[in-house]
C-alpha cells in the first residue's frame, strides 16, 4: 500500500471514521496525524461553493462563479479543445476557491428526453459524451483539482431516483450505459468518480462489485476513489468491499460504526478496509499539496468570455428559410419574449450556479447595429394567458420588419428530481407564436431549453436558432450569431422526434414501479430512429450554417478514413464531419450507424482541407454476451462520413475478420431487435435479451427502509398517509407556480433510510427502522425503537468521539 505508513499509525476507528463525510461538502480529518480534509462541491458548469450553511440542492448561495453553458449545451460545440478549455477554467475557479473536487462532469446517457436533469448530461450517445467528458477532465485536472464524473451508471430518470432498479442486459450495459465512462475513465484518466443512487440489476450502484471492481477498477485500471452521490449509500460496508471509498455526505458515526461492526462479524476484513483508506488517502494527500500556493482568485472578465465562445459555438440553427439570417444592418427588429428579459441559462438543482454576472438580451441589444424598435415581455413565465400582453406584443410586432421570439421551457420542466410528463413547451408562449405571425410572418424563435422539445409550431418560424441553456454570457452569443458576427456551427448532442410517442423508451419510462426495464436495449436515441426509419424533427448530429461545406474524396486504409473537406459557400465558418459505422445483415443484431469518430473544422470561404478520423478499439466492437467480452463481428462494414446521421455525404467499406463465432442471439427468437422495432417488445423477447425472465418488481407488502418517501400513499399507518398526502400537495403547489421546490423533491424522491443517512449522525439506522414500523402501522412497536434507538446512537456518538479524540 502507497501509505502503509499513516495507516500503521491509525486506529481502526479513524479508519472507519475517514470513510464517510464529516459535513455536507468536507471529509474527516485526523489531525493528530495531520490528515487533512478534502472540500468536494459541485459542479459540472460552474463552482457551488456554499460559504455559508451547505445544502446539497443548490437552497443556499453559494460563491460567485461563472456560470458556462450547461453539458447538454456545450455537447452541442462537439469540441473537445473547448471543452477542455472550459474544463481549465472550472479547475481555476474550484482552486480560487479552495475547492479539491469538483463534482462533475454528469454523463448519463439520455435516455428518454423527458428525464429532468438531461440539461446536465452531454448526449443520447456515448461516444460523444465519453469524449466530452474527458476532455472537461483532462481540463479540470490540469489545475490540480479531481474531477469527479458522475453518476456511475445507469441513472436515466429522476422520478424515485435512490428507489429504483435497473433492469437491464449486458451488451447495452457496455455499449450504452458505461462506454462513455470507459472513456472519460481512460481518456481523460478520471481520479475520482461517484456512483449513482439506483440499482443495477438489484445490486445498488455503489455495491456493484461488477461495476466498481471488475470493470471500472480491473478491466478499466482506474486507481482514483470512489464516493457516493448525496445519499446514495446503503450498506456502506458493502461498498467498501465492492470498491467505493467515501460515503456522502455526513451520514454521523454510525455507518463507520457499520464498519466496524462488519469487521467483527467477519464480514468486511481489514485489509479490504486498509485497501479503501489508502485509495482514499492518496487523494487527501495529493490534492492539498495541489492546492499550496494556488491564487486566491480568478479572471472574472476572462472566464465570462470564454463563457461566451462555449455559447457562440453550441447554439445550432435549426432552419433558415429565405435566408432570413444573418439580419442585415439596421433591421428594424420587435424583441418578445419574457426569456429576452429574464433569461434561462441554467437548470435547477445540484447544479446551480451563483453567476458572477448575468447578460441578458434586452441589456445587450443596443450594442448591435439593429433597430429594435421595442422589447416586450410578451407572455408570462408561468403559462397563464394575458390578453392585455398580447395585444401590447402585436401592436409591437406590426411594425419591425423582423420579430425576434425568445421562448422555450419554463424552471419547472428542468430540474433535478423531476422529469417532464410531455415534451411541449407551455402552450401560452405557442398561442402567442401564432398570433404574432398573423400580423407579420418574419419570425426568427430563439429556443431556450436544456433538453429536446415536440416542434409542431416550426412551421410558423422562419428561423429557428437552438441557445440551449446557455450560461451567463448567452445573450451576447446569441446577438452574435443572429447577426451574423459569428457563423453557427453547434450541432444537435440528441433526436428531435416528432413527438414524445415516437421515442424509444416511451412504454417503459419512467418506471412506475422499482423496476426500469431497459426494454429498447441499444437502440437509444438515432440508434433507433435510424435504424427503424421513424421520421423525426431533426437529426442527430444536425445543425445549419451560414455557409456550404461539400465532402469528396473518401479513401480507406486499415487505420482511417480520410476525405476532403471544403467551405464551398461564401462565409467563413465551422463543420463538424461525423463518421458513422454500420455492418448491414450482420449476425448480431445492431444499430444501421453508429458515430465512431467526429472533428470539428474551422474553414475560410472556399478553403479545403484534408481530413482523417482514424479508428480506435472500439470503431468494430460490438458486447458478447456469451463469451462475455468485446468481440468483433467478421464482414464488410460500411464507412458513412456526413454531415449528421441523416446526411451522409460519402459511404466506403472495409473488411474485418471476426474474432469469434459464438454468435448469442437467435433472430427467429428476437424478431424485434432484429428489425430495430423495439418500441413494443414483449415479455418473451425481452428475457431472451437478458438470458433470464426478470421479477415483476411490483412492490406489494409493507415498505421497507429502501422504499421511498413518496410509496407511503401504500402505507397503514394514516399519519403516513397523512403526510404522504400533504407532501404531495406541497409538491403540486410548487409545480403550479413554476418553481420547482428542490426540498420537497428531494424528500419525496428518497428512501427512507436516507434520513439517517443525511442527517449527520443525529438520527440512526435503528430509529430509521423504528419509523418504518410506524409508517407499516406498528405505532407503539416502532415509537419505541426510535426512542430506544436515539438514546442509544447518542450514547455511541459520544463513545466514539472521545475514542476519535484519543480519550
Ligand atoms: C446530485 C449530485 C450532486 C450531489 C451534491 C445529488 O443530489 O445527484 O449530482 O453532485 O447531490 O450536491
Amino acid at each position: 500500500m502507497k501509505h502503509q505508513e499513516l495507516l500503521t499509525q491509525m486506529t481502526l476507528e479513524e479508519k472507519a471514521a475517514i470513510l464517510s463525510g464529516k459535513t455536507v461538502w468536507q471529509t474527516r480529518e485526523v489531525e493528530r496525524l495531520g490528515i487533512p480534509a478534502i472540500f468536494l462541491s459541485d459542479g459540472p458548469h460552474g463552482i457551488r461553493k456554499q460559504a455559508g450553511t451547505g445544502d446539497h440542492l443548490g437552497l443556499n448561495a453559494s460563491l460567485p462563479a461563472t456560470c458556462f453553458p450547461t453539458a447538454a449545451t456545450i455537447a452541442n460545440s462537439w469540441n473537445e479543445e473547448l471543452g477542455e478549455e472550459i474544463g481549465r477554467a472550472l479547475g481555476e475557479e474550484a482552486a480560487s476557491q479552495r475547492v479539491n473536487v469538483l463534482l462533475g462532469p454528469g454523463l448519463n446517457i439520455k435516455r428518454s428526453p423527458l428525464c429532468g436533469r438531461n440539461f446536465e448530461y452531454f448526449s443520447e450517445d456515448p461516444y460523444l459524451a465519453g469524449k466530452m467528458a474527458a476532455s472537461y477532465i483532462r481540463g479540470i485536472q490540469s489545475q490540480g483539482i479531481y474531477a469527479c464524473p458522475k453518476h456511475f451508471a445507469v441513472n436515466s430518470q429522476e422520478l424515485r431516483r435512490m428507489a429504483m432498479n435497473a433492469v437491464i442486459d449486458e451488451r447495452t450495459l457496455r455499449e450504452i450505459y458505461l462506454t462513455g465512462f470507459e472513456i472519460a475513465v481512460k481518456e481523460g484518466n478520471a481520479r475520482s468518480i461517484m456512483t449513482s443512487y439506483n440499482e443495477i440489476n438489484g445490486v445498488y450502484a455503489n455495491e456493484n462489485k461488477h461495476l466498481l471492481h471488475d470493470i471500472l477498477r480491473k478491466e478499466w485500471g482506474f486507481d482514483g476513489f470512489v464516493v457516493t452521490d448525496w445519499g446514495a449509500s446503503n450498506d456502506h460496508a458493502k461498498g467498501i468491499a465492492a470498491g467505493s471509498n467515501l460515503e456522502m455526505p455526513a451520514p454521523g458515526l454510525d455507518s463507520a460504526r457499520e464498519l466496524l461492526k462488519a469487521i467483527d462479524e467477519g464480514n468486511l476484513t481489514v485489509g479490504e478496509l486498509d485497501r479503501c483508506v489508502d485509495e482514499l488517502l492518496d487523494a487527501v494527500l495529493t490534492l492539498n499539496k495541489n492546492m499550496e500556493g494556488k491564487p486566491k482568485y480568478f479572471n472574472e472578465k476572462a472566464h465570462h468570455d470564454l463563457a461566451r465562445k462555449a455559447a457562440l459555438e453550441s447554439a445550432v440553427l435549426l432552419k433558415n428559410e429565405d435566408k432570413i439570417l444573418p439580419l442585415r444592418s439596421k433591421t428594424k427588429v420587435a424583441i418578445v419574449g419574457d426569456f429576452a428579459v429574464r433569461p434561462r441559462y441554467q437548470g435547477a438543482g445540484s447544479s446551480m450556479v451563483n453567476p458572477t454576472f448575468v447578460e441578458s438580451i434586452e441589456k445587450v441589444a443596443d450594442q448591435y447595429d439593429l433597430q429594435v424598435i421595442g422589447v416586450n415581455e410578451g407572455y408570462r413565465r408561468s403559462g397563464e394567458k394575458d390578453e392585455a400582453m398580447k395585444k401590447a406584443t402585436l401592436d409591437l410586432v406590426i411594425n419591425a420588419e423582423v420579430v425576434l421570439y425568445f421562448f422555450g421551457l419554463d424552471e419547472i420542466s428542468e430540474s433535478e428530481g423531476l422529469d417532464r410528463t410531455h415534451m411541449r413547451i407551455p402552450q401560452n408562449q405557442i398561442e402567442l407564436l401564432e398570433a404574432i405571425v398573423q400580423v407579420n410572418p418574419n419570425v426568427v424563435g430563439i429556443i431556450s431549453a436544456g433538453s429536446s422539445v415536440e416542434m409542431p409550431w416550426h412551421y410558423s418560424l422562419k428561423a429557428i436558432l437552438h441557445g440551449y441553456l446557455n450560461g451567463q454570457a448567452g445573450a451576447g452569443a446569441i446577438l452574435d450569431i443572429l447577426t451574423g458576427k459569428v457563423n453557427p456551427s453547434g450541432r444537435l448532442n440528441e433526436t428531435y422526434p416528432v413527438k414524445h410517442e415516437d421515442t424509444p423508451a416511451f412504454r417503459h419510462y419512467p418506471s412506475t414501479e422499482r423496476n426500469s426495464e431497459y426494454r429498447e436495449s441499444i437502440f437509444v436515441g438515432y440508434r433507433y430512429y435510424d435504424t427503424s426509419k421513424v421520421r423525426v424533427q431533426y437529426p442527430f448530429g444536425y445543425g445549419l450554417s451560414y455557409t456550404t461545406f461539400d465532402y469528396s474524396d473518401l479513401e480507406i486504409n486499415e487505420k482511417e478514413v480520410k476525405f476532403t473537406l471544403t467551405n464551398s459557400g461564401t462565409a467563413d465558418g465551422a463543420e463538424v464531419a461525423q463518421l458513422y459505422v454500420g455492418l448491414p445483415n450482420g449476425k448480431v443484431f445492431r444499430p444501421a450507424k453508429e458515430l465512431k469518430g467526429f472533428k470539428k473544422v474551422f474553414l475560410r470561404a472556399c478553403e479545403s482541407i484534408r481530413i482523417s478520423i482514424p479508428f480506435d478499439d472500439k470503431t468494430f466492437r460490438y458486447w458478447n454476451v456469451k463469451t462475455n467480452q468485446w468481440e468483433i463481428e467478421g464482414g464488410e462494414y460500411e464507412l458513412m462520413v456526413g454531415a449528421c446521421v441523416a446526411d451522409i455525404r460519402l459511404v466506403g467499406t472495409i473488411h474485418r475478420d471476426g474474432t469469434t463465432d459464438d454468435f448469442p442471439y437467435s433472430k427467429k427468437q428476437m424478431p424485434l431487435y432484429y428489425s430495430g422495432l423495439i418500441q413494443k417488445v414483449e415479455d418473451g423477447e425481452f428475457a431472451c435479451l437478458l438470458g433470464y425472465s426478470p421479477a415483476s418488481g411490483k412492490w406489494s407488502g409493507d415498505l421497507d427502509i429502501n422504499d421511498a418517501i413518496c410509496q407511503m400513499y401504500y402505507a397503514k399507518s394514516p399519519v403516513a398517509r397523512m403526510i404522504y398526502n400533504r407532501l404531495t400537495a406541497m409538491k403540486k403547489k410548487s409545480e403550479d407556480r413554476g418553481k420547482p421546490d428542490l426540498n420537497i423533491l428531494f424528500i419525496y424522491n428518497m428512501p427512507f433510510r436516507a434520513i439517517a443517512k443525511m442527517t449527520g449522525g443525529a438520527v440512526s439506522m435503528d430509529m430509521v427502522r423504528g419509523m418504518v414500523k410506524v409508517v407499516n402501522g406498528h405505532f407503539f412497536k416502532g415509537i419505541k425503537q426510535i426512542v430506544a434507538g436515539y438514546f442509544t446512537n447518542s450514547r455511541l456518538n459520544r463513545a466514539y468521539e472521545k475514542k476519535l479524540k484519543g480519550k
